[in-house]
């Protein structure tokens, strides 16, 4: 792995605790994603009416696009309480077990990373998902004895970067499936303005453009660079950040003017140089970086699609000619490398 990027849309553990400050609780302050907002909107107030926990939830989408979030406005939303772990983390039966029977009624489960379950653990999530019961195995040998938990009504809110991860039963499991797709720069400058409120900072619209423009279309990297550039703005300009400000700080943190990160650099400069522009299979390529295929496909290619910077065909990858205008302008001289 690279060391952590400035535009690295994964979450590091710097991010964890400054994006807790900045996570709005609330739909109604959830920038964009418009059609997954109202559609949750809609099933959380008919769940509400008729008294009901809301059906299981599947998020999906790209790191840094609001999966956590909106998992947490979810329980907010419905007034009840939630509870968060992941696919890794869920090792055995038993730790599930854990936390399933501390659930109260509406309660919401978040795991992230639910394509990461352990196929043990997730067979024993199918009847908590249906009928509210886990069956565990206590004592061992001959004396082991089969026990059935009832549990209460709760709602599984998974996250994954790609639904098409998931097992078939588990993915049939979830009443409401939802996608999250980058965000508009203008979205991003509405989150700007919101969290430097919070950060106390001062910014003004230039200034929020340049940091929306260059946040590879996901609020994650939106916040981190809102807090490097207040440093700066903090160091050498009296707290408030203009066009001007938002521009120098990001020239001297050598950001990208599209946002691409460090390894979308690398992974666009090894298809050009080392494949001839492709196209090239995404295992070879995988090989070639030292990345694995799944990060590259989840984490890297989908936003390098959006802006039009590789075609994914069903030769291999390719990339576009306005790819490689993009990182023969960023080469300075002396990073000649690149390309
Ligand atoms: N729609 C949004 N409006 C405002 N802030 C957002 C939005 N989506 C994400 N964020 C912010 O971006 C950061 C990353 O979001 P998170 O939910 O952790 O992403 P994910 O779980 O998909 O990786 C958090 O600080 C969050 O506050
Ligand atoms: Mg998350």
């Amino acid at each position: 792995m690279l060391p952590q990027d400035i535009l690295d849309p994964q979450s590091a553990a710097e991010d964890r605790q400054a994006e807790a400050g900045l996570r709005p609780s609330q739909l109604g302050d959830f920038v964009g994603q418009s059609a997954v907002v109202d559609e949750l909107r809609l099933f959380i107030t008919a769940a509400k009416q008729r008294g009901e926990p809301l059906d299981h939830v599947l998020l999906f989408g790209p790191p840094g696009l609001g999966k956590t979030t909106l998992a947490s406005i979810i329980a907010g939303e419905m007034g009840t309480r939630f509870h968060q772990t992941s696919g890794p983390v869920l090792e055995r039966k038993d730790d599930l077990a854990a936390i399933l029977t501390s659930l109260e009624e509406g309660d919401v489960l978040f795991i992230d990373e639910i394509h990461r379950l352990s196929r043990v653990v997730e067979e024993c999530l199918y009847p908590a998902l249906e009928d509210w019961r886990i069956d565990i195995i206590l004592g061992e040998g001959p004396h082991a004895n089969s026990v059935r938990l009832h549990l209460k009504r709760f709602t599984l809110v998974g996250a994954t970067t790609r639904a098409g991860m998931l097992t078939g039963p588990l993915r049939a499991r979830f009443g409401i499936t939802e996608r999250l797709n980058f965000y508009e720069p203008a979205e991003l400058e509405r989150i700007a303005v919101r969290s430097a409120r919070i950060l106390g900072v001062g910014l003004d619209g230039e200034g929020a453009k340049e940091i929306a423009t260059r946040s590879r279309g996901t609020p994650r990297v939106t916040n981190r660079i809102l807090r490097r550039v207040r440093d700066y703005a903090q160091v050498h300009h009296d707290n408030f950040i203009t066009g001007g400000v938002a521009r120098e700080a990001l020239e001297a943190f050598d950001v990208d003017p599209m946002g691409l990160d460090a390894m979308d650099r690398i992974y666009l400069s090894t298809v050009i140089s080392k494949f001839g522009g492709g196209p090239v299979g995404l295992k070879t390529l995988s090989v070639a970086i030292g990345e694995d295929a799944e990060t590259l496909e989840d984490v890297v290619e989908p936003y390098l699609v959006q802006v039009g910077f590789i075609n994914r065909t069903p030769q291999g990858r390719m990339a576009t000619p306005a790819a490689a205008k993009h990182l023969k302008k960023k080469a300075a001289p002396g990073q000649g490398e690149l390309i």
